[in-house]
């Protein structure tokens, strides 16, 4: 394995050096975001375990608004708050922290109400503002899962648009850098896997943040026991549901290289196999597998294969990695399918990645990979 990463890490450095040479604007760029979420909830995981030297950003996951008020109720999680920043600002090397409102387990409804209209625009704007600096955050990020219908895109791009002015005319009235403005969005501009038609707004999302991160990743899994798939599959002969058509549509949709930030998860999906001996990506389930509703962090996926001795296998064609044993499959990102996509997200000219979360794997091994096959402004 270690020589066939060496391999790919030579290909892709002779691909991003020859790409780099022709695009000039690659390297007049901003430098490169190299994320993270940390989930407020992890066990035995306080800010102060985050080994900063492999990232640039740091998202605190999650925060919401009062479903009344929609300001930000933050009494209960006050202490942590204030940790946050102060710590991961004092390690070697500091990052920038930026707080997540929403995320996938929100009541997304509280979204809906508060951007359609513009007094509660403006409550939860200025609170989110307040939060920020309180708190001593360099940014904030809209993880709203997901605006439903063209009208919820139209007052997102309202919502944004009045939330990025607030953040230049505070930043004047302090003297203060402006705060940072990020949002996760779906992995494709306008397919959903859904019957509702709908399109982010483009041009709102364009001019307000610094950049956006398409969540490439939960195309496939429990909703689904019909067949096993790749759940952040780069490529899907079969279908558009895969992180290159999602990116690719953010692309033609006008969406600068530089604004968009390739989600990665550190996690797999797993389904029990109808037949052991079907065991490819595509093959029938007959139900979920272990995990949370099939959902394993990294470090269980390693747990599982090393305990049941599992067969890993590499697919270069939807460039993810999957393993079974018995009747288990498990689909997932290893280091070189990930290192992989960081190749793709580089030939694109792409402003960096993100992982969905930090937690999730055990030793860094992932993240530190993923960091050193980031060549690009650097
Ligand atoms: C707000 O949340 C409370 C507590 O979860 C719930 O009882 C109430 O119905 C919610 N209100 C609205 C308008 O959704
Ligand atoms: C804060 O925590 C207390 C005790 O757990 C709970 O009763 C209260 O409802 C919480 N407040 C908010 C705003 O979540
Ligand atoms: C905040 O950080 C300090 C020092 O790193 C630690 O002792 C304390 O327990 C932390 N508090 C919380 C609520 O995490
Ligand atoms: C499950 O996935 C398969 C292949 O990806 C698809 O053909 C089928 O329609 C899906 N079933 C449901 C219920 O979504
Ligand atoms: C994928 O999307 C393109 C449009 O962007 C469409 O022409 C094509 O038919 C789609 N392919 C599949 C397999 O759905
Ligand atoms: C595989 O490993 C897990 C630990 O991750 C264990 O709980 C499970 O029982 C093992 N065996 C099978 C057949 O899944």
């Amino acid at each position: 394995m270690a020589c066939l990463d060496n391999f790919y890490s030579f290909f892709y450095m002779l691909v991003l050096l020859t790409v780099a040479a022709a695009v000039g604007s690659v390297t007049a760029s901003p430098p490169a975001v190299k994320a993270a979420y940390w989930p407020s909830w992890a066990e035995n995981f306080p800010p102060s375990a985050i080994d900063t030297s492999f990232f640039t950003h740091i998202y605190y996951a999650f925060l919401m608004p009062n479903n009344v008020t929609y300001k930000f109720d933050i009494e209960n999680s006050t202490a942590i708050l204030s940790n946050f920043t102060t710590t991961l600002r004092h390690k070697n090397p500091p990052v920038k922290t930026l707080f997540s409102i929403g995320g996938g387990g929100a009541d997304s409804t509280i979204f809906t109400r508060m951007a359609s209209e513009a007094g509660s625009r403006k409550v939860f704007i200025d609170s989110s503002l307040e939060v920020a600096r309180k708190f001593g955050f360099d940014g904030l990020d809209l993880d709203w899962e997901f605006p439903e219908s063209p009208k919820e895109m139209q007052d997102l791009g309202c919502l944004l648009d009045e939330w990025r002015l607030a953040i230049e005319s505070e930043a004047k009235s302090t003297g203060q850098a402006p705060l940072l403005f990020t949002a996760a969005v779906y992995f494709s501009v306008d397919f959903f896997i859904s019957e509702v038609y709908r399109k982010y707004p483009v041009d709102s999302v364009t001019q307000n943040l610094d950049w956006m991160s398409p969540m490439c990743f939960d195309y496939h899994g429990s909703w689904n026991t019909s067949f096993t798939g790749a759940h952040a599959a780069l490529y899907d002969p079969k279908s558009n549901i895969s992180t290159s058509y999602g990116l690719e549509s953010w692309l033609r949709a006008g969406v600068p290289r530089s604004k968009l930030v390739m989600g990665l998860p550190l996690y797999g999906r797993s389904w029990t196999l109808k037949d052991p001996n079907l065991n490819q990506i595509g093959s029938p389930g007959s139900g979920v597998g272990p995990g949370d509703r099939g959902f394993m962090p990294l470090s269980k996926v390693e747990e599982f294969n090393k305990k049941n001795g599992s067969t890993v296998k590499f697919d270069i064609e939807t460039v993810s990695t999957y393993s079974f044993a018995g009747s288990t499959w498990i689909g997932y990102d290893d280091v070189l399918s990930t290192t992989t996509k960081i190749g793709f997200a580089q030939a694109h000219g792409l402003r960096g990645y993100f992982f969905w979360a930090l937690s999730y794997e055990s030793e860094w091994e992932i993240s530190r990979q993923a960091s050193r096959a980031w060549i690009l402004n650097d």
